[in-house]
């Protein structure tokens, strides 16, 4: 990844490899178009560069913007809006373990995501940041677009609305319903977050923002499929959570619902409720089966259904 991918993606100033391709022009201006909304990490990014005595022939303006950045500090973070950059890559093959990247595929993949990323919980939503179950889905959707094709798609708890602006990137599905619980993350994050990557919604888009709080709102009848990322994370939600599928399963045969797996206890209760309930639950997925990944925490995708198929 180059310089300025690695600052779109906000990759931690420890891990950045300065490429020499980059001129120190391209990195000025990436790093005053950031300053606008992250200062605190251009200064990081800075005292990197002195660290490392990079760019010699440019100290003085390293220095300067250094100095001016100096009374920043990170004491907003929980409430700072970022902008983050997120990439992704088809892999070579289809295999459980292979995560090899097809580096012919020189398409490069990204969705920008407005999001608050050391936030972990605001306003009673977990939706205000990117979860790392979101972006196994994404690389799932990826290895899998033909799923998609023509398809009517339903999100549940999308929060910053990474997956379905993927799939909307990528396959475009006839239709999209992307929804989450929180109505205002809905109405503000959500559309900010289309509008950022460009992606127009005029009155006859396929793609309908909404709000859907699980076991309350109206499924939508014509879905062909359900998807969903991190919304196993508390198991008092999983009784309405899995009365939702299981209506979205009179509607379209298959949910694939991708979760972070923190606790076994919790993974196993999201597990037998579905079972309770008649449905089928099957793991198609799982991180920690692959060769590498760059995701923490195990995440596993489950495939849900209502009969053996
Ligand atoms: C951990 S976040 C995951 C967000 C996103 N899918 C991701 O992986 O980055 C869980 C999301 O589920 C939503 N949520 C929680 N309870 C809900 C409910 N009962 N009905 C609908 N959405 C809910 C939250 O608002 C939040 O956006």
């Amino acid at each position: 990844m180059n310089i300025v991918d690695q600052l779109y993606a906000r990759r931690p100033v420890e891990a950045l490899v300065f490429d020499s391709e980059a001129s120190f022009e391209t990195l000025r201006d990436q790093l005053l178009e950031i300053k606008k909304i992250n200062a605190y990490y251009v200064k990081k990014v800075l005292k990197r560069i002195i660290d490392l005595s990079l760019y010699a022939d440019d100290t003085d303006w390293i220095y300067d913007e250094y100095v001016t950045l100096l009374n920043v500090t990170d004491k907003d973070q929980y409430s700072r809006i970022d902008s983050i950059r997120y990439f992704f890559k088809r892999r070579k093959n289809n295999s459980d373990t292979q995560y090899e990247y097809d580096d012919n595929a020189n398409e490069k993949i990204s969705v920008d995501i407005y999001e608050k990323p050391n936030l972990i919980s605001a306003s009673g939503t977990t939706g205000f940041r990117t979860w790392e179950a979101s972006l196994f889905l994404c690389e799932y959707i990826l290895q899998n677009e033909a799923l998609f094709k023509d398809q009517n798609v339903l999100e549940l708890g999308c929060g910053t609305g990474i997956c379905s602006i993927l799939l909307q990137k990528v396959q475009s599905p006839k239709r999209i319903y992307v929804t989450d619980g929180d109505s205002e993350l809905v109405t503000n994050q959500l559309v900010r977050n289309f509008e950022l990557n460009k992606i127009s919604r005029n009155n006859n888009s396929n793609i309908i923002l909404q709000r859907l709080w699980w076991n309350e709102d109206k499924i939508p009848n014509d879905i062909d499929i359900v998807i969903g990322a991190d919304i196993t994370f508390d198991a008092s939600l999983f009784d309405s959570l899995c009365q939702c599928l299981l209506e979205c399963l009179t509607y379209c045969p298959i949910c694939l619902i991708s979760a972070t797996i923190r606790n076994q206890d919790t993974t196993d209760s999201f597990i037998s409720t579905t079972k309770k309930l008649g449905m089928n639950i099957e793991e198609i997925a799982r991180t920690d089966k692959l060769e590498s990944t760059a995701l923490l925490a195990p995440v596993v995708i489950y495939k849900i259904s209502k009969t053996n198929r």
